[in-house]
């Protein structure tokens, strides 16, 4: 007889977009790992200060003071609804250390209230920048606003898989599914409109849960911008491959060419 399935806890009445998220997209505890590694192996000491840029719920904020017991944190997002998430449900179990996280309802082109030794800006969501000027701009103040050996971590996504009009479903163990919705792109401008999405077992469905209006940026642009805006050095990181041979291993190493995947994802780190 076959193993009997707990029933799901979601449904789409019940179920909190904010929770779904983070299970589905977000990974802190090697995210966090890799900018520590990064850090400690261009500095040859430990990283300190820390600041998210688009925070949202601010996991990596709390992961980062979870840590390290001395480290401190800034998390920046204009919208109160994710912060006041986060402050509940990640800072909150905390206790004590999350004072040493300050969480700013402020644009991402705001000044830090102490240089950060690493500063980050995940899951694209600089994308929002669609014009170069912009980015630049939004660049430079990064740079600024670093500490003396401070650096800045990127994610970045590419492939021709990220120029196609998709919906890619991932069945979740904990009982509801995420969709990735790459509903328009302009192969003139980069414009992209993507959504996510949940079902769930129950028949219901969470649509448009988030929404992104981005432009899709290169590598090698984004390289160039980090360029001009006075990055030092820009270090490119590539995910190794698992034992099936297909999916990704979670491990970055340096790479000057990268591999032609039809869709990747990678990490750019720029050095002041
Ligand atoms: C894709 S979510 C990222 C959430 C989380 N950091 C992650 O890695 O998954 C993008 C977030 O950026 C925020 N945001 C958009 N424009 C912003 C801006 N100019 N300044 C600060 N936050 C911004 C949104 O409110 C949203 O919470």
């Amino acid at each position: 007889m076959g193993k009997k399935r707990t029933p799901s806890p979601y449904t789409a009445r019940t179920a909190d977009k904010y929770e779904l998220y983070q299970i589905s997209v977000q990974s802190p505890e090697p995210d966090i790992a890799f900018l520590r590694r990064v850090y400690k192996q261009a500095r040859a000491r430990p990283a300190h200060h820390f600041r998210e840029d688009f925070c949202g719920t601010a996991l990596l904020t709390s992961e980062w003071i979870r840590g390290c017991k001395s480290c401190t944190a800034e998390g920046f997002d204009i919208d109160p609804e994710p912060l006041g998430w986060g402050r509940k449900h990640n800072l909150g179990p905390l206790g004590n250390a999350s004072s040493r996280a300050t969480l700013h309802e402020a644009d991402v082109r705001e000044p830090s209230q102490q240089p950060p030794d690493v500063r980050c800006a995940q899951n694209f969501s600089y994308w929002i920048f669609t014009q170069r000027s912009e980015l630049l701009d939004y660049f430079h103040g990064v740079r600024a606003d670093l500490a003396e050996e401070g650096l800045f971590v990127l994610d970045i996504h590419g492939g021709p898989e990220c120029m196609e009009e998709l919906e890619e479903e991932t069945e979740h163990e904990e009982g509801f599914s995420y969709i990735w919705d790459q509903s328009e792109f302009s192969p003139v401008t980069h414009a992209t409109k993507c959504y996510i999405h949940f079902r769930f077992p129950d028949g219901t469905e969470m649509k448009n849960a988030f929404r992104y209006n981005w432009r899709l940026w290169s590598l090698p642009e984004l390289r160039d911008v980090l360029t001009d805006a006075g990055f030092d050095r820009i270090d490119v990181y590539w995910e190794g491959t698992a034992e099936d041979g297909e999916s990704g291993n979670g491990i970055y190493r340096k790479t000057r060419l990268g591999e032609n995947d039809t869709s990747w994802v990678s990490y750019i780190v720029a050095l002041k």
